[in-house]
């Protein structure tokens, strides 16, 4: 591990490496056999379909680097169909799961060199599935390029480990019922980033969005989804407008199987999460992030004194445990990358 990086400084921000990966495919509707490049910026037509209509798609996974120095992915077959369920939706021909699943071993292969040492953050790789080809009218794009690259990351909120202050937004609204809110669609993203600024500015991490029906119960953290814990209850909203996070199917997975606990997927309102012991979040670049503080209306809940607490710290460590080997994983959910 030669590179200039100061992995004790890692944040979640891009750090250039040396490969990324592009495939295309053209009107016939198949890939080309794709090709790892010199990491760098790429040539795009002003018409390309994602620049001005959206048209695309990205994914998150993280490489991990265990202690014994094997580097590890984390369920990457589930980003490759969550990536061909949403190219349903925004029209855009699925890049092939058995393929998104080697290209993500290779791109990590070849910049290895950039896998944080065990313990110091991990390589996080950000798949992309654009409409490139040129057109005018609101329509699919007649080419379509998917990309991978990738970037060593620190923690996702700056402050780390420890619990995130929150504040339930009746200003803004994330997804509607049957929009688009359920697949990774870049659009998704843009329409969040005042919110958070507003809310930042006010001292808080992110901002939790209510559902847009009834502006009750609580849909997503940002870009990560919540959980709250009441007794040994773990509730979390059910899927609709939400992204069906991996790392919301796994917590669920090994609350369930490891802690025996019982957990509900259902509409969870603000009330329910107020009157709950503990709450986190939990996301590819979150992990599981501890939520400390809730304002809503002005009135704030605090959870736990405000520390991480016992349920979420169990569940935290069991994640991340089975993530680096450290855990049993009867799921097989973990991938060498050799
Ligand atoms: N919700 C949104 C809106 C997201 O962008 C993400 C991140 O991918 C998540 C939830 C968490 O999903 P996952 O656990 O698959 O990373
Ligand atoms: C992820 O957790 O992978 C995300 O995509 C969240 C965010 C960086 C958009």
């Amino acid at each position: 591990m030669s590179k200039n990086i100061n992995w004790d400084d890692l944040s979640f921000a891009i750090t250039p490496t040396d490969v990324m990966y592009r495939s295309v495919c053209g009107s016939d509707g198949n890939w080309d056999a794709g090709e790892y490049l010199p990491y760098g910026n790429i040539s795009i037509s002003p018409a390309a379909g994602v620049l001005n209509y959206g048209q695309g798609l990205f994914e998150g996974l993280k490489a991990l680097r265990t202690k014994d120095n094997k580097i590890v992915l984390f369920r990457p077959i589930e980003n490759g169909k969550r990536l061909e369920e949403g190219a349903k939706r925004i029209c855009m021909p699925p890049f092939p799961v058995d393929r998104f699943v080697e290209v993500a071993k290779e791109i990590v292969k070849r910049n290895a060199d950039y896998v944080p040492p065990y313990g110091k953050g991990s390589l996080y790789l950000r798949p992309c599935l654009w409409g490139t080809g040129a057109i005018l009218g609101v329509a699919p794009a007649p080419e379509y390029t998917f990309m991978v690259y990738v970037s060593p990351v620190g923690p996702y909120f700056k402050t780390g480990f420890k619990p995130i202050k929150l504040v339930v937004t009746r200003e803004f609204q994330r997804a509607a019922g049957r929009g688009t809110g359920n697949v990774k669609y870049i659009g998704n993203y843009a329409g969040t980033m005042y919110p958070a600024k507003k809310v930042k500015a006010d001292g808080y991490n992110e901002c939790i969005y209510l559902d847009a029906k009834n502006e009750k119960y609580i849909e997503e953290v940002g870009a990560a989804n919540f959980f709250c814990i009441k007794g040994n209850k773990l509730m979390t909203p059910a899927l609709g407008s939400i992204l069906p996070g991996i790392t919301r199917k796994s917590v669920l997975q090994i609350a369930k199987d490891k802690l025996g606990m019982e957990v509900v997927e259902c509409p969870v309102s603000v009330d329910d999460a107020l009157a709950a012991d503990e709450a986190f979040c939990s996301g590819t670049a979150a992990v599981i992030s501890s939520i400390g503080n809730i304002v809503v209306d002005g009135k704030e809940k605090v959870y736990c004194g405000g520390e991480v607490g016992p349920i979420t710290r169990k569940l935290y460590d069991m994640l991340t445990k089975l993530q680096l080997c450290e855990e049993s994983d009867p799921y097989g959910w973990v991938v060498e990358v050799k």
